[in-house]
């Protein structure tokens, strides 16, 4: 049988410093618990409109669709702010989650015990923090028609549309709902049904399918609520359904609860391929930095973390999965830090590829 297939697109930044530390954490599983993967590599973002002219080629987008599972970096910087918006670096990422139907954006939100004092919030609101956050990927108003910018009586007006089906809301909602049967049995599903009709639609559709899961407590929140209980008391939560706009919003909110947007890896699912793996991106939370791009500064963890998720959702691998995340948490514990880890401390930090020398060493310690 041959080996399971990935497809790893750096993108711009600090997407590829991280992603090449990626690489040498695949190679360990290769070489050291028999886990080989075929590892073909291709441009995505700004990276690919240098050389393409645009954000993903075709040829890209048609290996993306074959592959076992996609490994994504981050996308965008400064150089491509004044590009037209149709071959803007994000277009590439978002025509990935469409064309993929990657519907189930799955985004965890952890807090390591090591970290804890890190978080802007007090040490005892965030200890021991886990949360996942399910954003509906792939519709709501990022995809929603009519859109665009036109003009009436000589005003320019922007419309984008807020649009989803039973359909979207519902196959969203049995990923979440499954995900909490194998966590806390209990899911709060977010969105604005006093002011929006989509999301009166979101709530009567997630009711009907808790019908089917009558161990998962089910709870409603209006999503302006659950930003303000995300900060005031996060581990009220276990999973979270909301939609796209609301989703990526409050991930970006849950992240930071932990620390450091350095640390948090997300898998954006679909439905199950032939072989019976579900289409599959993994990413980091965390953006291109263009700020310390270069500079053998970032964080990879965020990374390493999203191939574990990969390892556990694409390959049912889920004991190693575990050890990557248990290597990663000695670590940390051993006080091992990236600068974006630092805060007042007075350690110095280690750099990128320092960073994967540890989790590759406490790897080796964990054989
Ligand atoms: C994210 C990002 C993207 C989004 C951007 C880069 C298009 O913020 O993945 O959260 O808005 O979805
Ligand atoms: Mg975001």
């Amino acid at each position: 049988m041959s080996n399971p297939s990935l497809l790893i697109l750096p993108g711009d930044g600090i997407g590829q410093e991280v992603m090449a530390e990626v690489r040498r954490v695949i190679d360990w599983f290769g070489a050291k618990r028999d886990l080989a993967f075929d590892v073909s590599e291709d441009l995505v973002g700004g990276a690919a409109y240098d050389a393409h002219g645009t954000p993903l080629h075709d040829d890209t987008m048609a290996k993306a669709q074959e592959v076992d599972a996609v490994l994504l970096g981050a996308v965008g910087g400064p150089k491509y702010d004044d590009l037209d918006f149709s071959v803007k670096p994000e277009r590439g990422l978002l025509r990935l989650r469409k064309e993929m139907d990657l519907f189930a954006n799955l985004r965890p939100a952890q807090c390591f015990d090591a970290l804890a004092d890190f978080s802007s919030l007090k040490k005892d609101i965030v200890a021991g923090l886990d949360i996942m956050i399910v954003r509906e990927l792939t519709s709501g108003v990022y995809f929603g028609e009519p859109r665009g910018i036109h003009t009436e009586d000589n005003m320019r007006v922007g419309v984008n549309t807020q649009r989803y089906t039973e359909a979207e809301i519902e196959r969203g909602a049995r990923a979440a709902f499954d995900l909490a049967m194998k966590r806390d049995k209990k899911l709060c599903s977010m969105e604005k049904a006093n002011v929006m009709e989509s999301g009166i639609l979101w709530r009567d559709v997630v009711t009907e399918v808790s019908k089917d899961y009558p161990e998962v407590e089910l709870s409603h929140m209006y999503a302006d609520n659950g930003a303000m209980q995300l900060v005031r008391a996060p581990k009220q939560f276990d999973v979270i359904y909301t939609d796209n706009l609301f989703g990526d919003i409050l991930s970006d909110c849950a992240a930071m609860l932990t620390g450091s947007l350095g640390m948090l890896p997300s898998a954006s699912l679909g439905a199950p391929m032939a072989n019976g793996r579900p289409k599959a991106m993994y990413e980091p939370v965390h953006g291109s930095a263009p700020d310390i791009a270069g500079q053998g500064k970032a964080n990879p963890i965020a990374c390493i973390l999203s191939f574990a998720m990969a390892l556990r959702y694409s390959f049912d691998e889920g004991a190693d999965a575990t050890r990557l995340e248990t290597a990663i948490e000695k670590v940390l514990a051993d006080g091992v830090r990236t600068g974006d880890l630092l805060g007042d401390a007075d350690t110095t930090p280690v750099s990128t590829s320092g960073m994967t020398d540890a989790i590759l060493a406490a790897l080796d310690a964990s054989l």
